[in-house]
């Protein structure tokens, strides 16, 4: 069978330069998701994705929601048996806004050769996550093609425009298609892989809820002198309450928040301690020294095993040059907790709201508005199917991969197991310092390379799973 994928790594090699030409067609789609300005350019995008699909003689559509269109494709060898593996690969064209744009180097949306330490890399928003990193599948599948003139397994493609704005239309979407997208297994390449040299199976994701508040004081803004010291300032009174949010040990003081928090396993730590994560890189990558939150826990497993509660935006009042002297009506932020396997996101998103309410000062309201709730994601650390994608990896890098938690969430993960009832694996190919949701954005070639051999090679072991 390795007869099989030999020649595809061959083509892969030979055709590199027109998988990169390909991926930058597609980053200068300008799929915003979450902006309604961008709608038109999300559908082109999807319209793309569809259409490489349609070339490679794939069932290919784009389908509406009420939201970002899905994409979907279907694809059964000419030889499939009942044994043959129903792969599902998922991936999500829509990309974060890309402000501040005055940070980046270049144009976000043309994609940029740039040579640094790793070689070659492409900059653009979106060109780790997630677009570079599905391309790996689309260029694996377009060698495998050339190639042999068919695919090995059965392919269903899902991509998604809506993942950087919580998936409000994919269970109902899945849902409603149960049946035709019932699958075995799926491939998610929205992760990252442990170092340049080192491949990844992440096996364990964050969950997450969020928030937005405003809390409404005066029936207007005020002179900050005729008032100030005899009325509430809606902006000192919530920068009180969330700095109220932890206490001096980094504990979140949310009700609830750790009543259902598990203790790492043992056999995890030592698992996690043996993958010599270097904080001091990971650190200074980002301008810092010191790691900072829980006491008595190690940087990685505050990342991974612990829960969070930070303040992703605040603002009130007069926020434009130079000064003007007002308490405001209002004050606003933006919340977000990351969950860990057994906690319960109604619960946590309940103590929230009772975190905050307990702290109304007098003669003021909450408006509360949620974003989205989803709970942490574990999926098998045993199975012939994880056994095949580590099989694949081994043959296309020399280091053996790791298995790796994540900070990070991918809630979809967790809708295919509730809906769909198959697993994920979750392998990616980017880096930490991708600068994903940054500017500056970018993606190695040396990762985008070896993620479409990773992918060939894992479809590869995935197909003799059917023998
Ligand atoms: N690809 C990321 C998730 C991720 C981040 C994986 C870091 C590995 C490392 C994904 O696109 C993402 O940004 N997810 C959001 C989810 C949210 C909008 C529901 C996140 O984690 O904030
Ligand atoms: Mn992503
Ligand atoms: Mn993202």
């Amino acid at each position: 069978m390795t007869a099989a994928l030999e020649p595809v790594l061959k083509r892969i090699d030979e055709d590199f330069d027109n998988s990169v030409a390909r991926l930058c067609e597609l980053l200068r789609i300008k799929s915003i998701g979450t902006d309604p300005a961008y709608d038109e350019e999300t559908r082109r995008a999807a319209q793309w994705c569809a259409d490489q699909f349609k070339e490679m003689g794939f069932d290919s559509a784009v389908r509406n929601t009420p939201g970002q269109p899905m994409v979907v494709a279907h694809y059964t060898p000419p030889d499939a048996t009942d044994r043959t593996p129903r792969v599902m690969y998922y991936g999500h064209y829509d990309v974060q806004p890309p402000d501040p744009l005055e940070l980046w180097d270049s144009d976000p949306f043309e994609p940029t050769i740039v040579e640094a330490e790793h070689g070659k890399r492409i900059v653009a928003r979106g060109a780790n996550d997630d677009k570079g990193q599905f391309m790996t599948f689309v260029s694996a599948f377009r060698a495998w093609t050339d190639v042999h003139g068919s695919l090995p397994v059965k392919i269903i493609v899902f991509l998604e425009g809506e993942e950087e704005s919580a998936s409000p239309s994919l269970e109902p979407f899945l849902e409603a298609n149960q049946e035709e997208l019932a699958a075995d297994i799926c491939i998610v390449s929205d992760s990252e892989a442990w170092s340049i040299e080192t491949p990844a199976i992440t096996y364990m994701l964050r969950g997450m809820v969020f928030i937005d508040v405003t809390l409404k004081g005066p029936a207007m803004d005020l002179h900050s002198g005729m008032y100030g010291g005899g009325v509430v300032n809606p902006n000192n009174a919530l920068a009180r309450i969330l700095g109220e949010l932890h206490d001096e040990n980094g504990l979140i003081q949310i009700p609830g928040m750790y009543d259902d928090v598990r203790e790492l396993s043992e056999a995890e730590a030592k698992a996690w301690e043996n993958l010599g994560f270097d904080d001091a890189g990971f650190l200074g990558g980002i301008g810092l020294k010191e790691s900072t939150g829980e006491k008595g826990r190690t940087l990685l497993q505050r990342l991974w095993s612990r829960p969070t509660c930070d303040v992703n935006g605040m603002w009130g009042g007069y926020i434009g040059q130079g000064a003007k002297t007002v308490i405001p009506a209002e004050a606003h932020a933006k919340i977000s907790c990351r969950l860990v396997p057994d906690q319960d996101p109604e619960k946590i998103y309940n103590g929230l709201v009772k975190f905050l309410k307990d702290r109304t000062p007098p003669d003021c309201t909450w408006e509360i508005e949620c974003h989205g709730k989803n709970p942490a994601i574990r999926v098998p650390t045993e199975s012939p199917y994880l056994e095949a994608a580590l099989k694949g990896l081994r043959a296309t890098f020399d280091n053996p991969p790791v298995l790796i938690g994540c900070g990070g969430s991918i809630p979809v993960v967790g809708s295919f197991q509730r809906i769909l009832g198959f697993d994920s694996l979750l392998a990616g190919f980017g880096l930490e310092d991708d600068r994903i949701h940054s500017p500056n954005e970018k993606f190695e070639l040396k990762c985008y390379h070896n993620g479409i051999r990773s992918q060939a090679a894992m479809m590869h072991s995935l197909a003799e799973l059917a023998q």
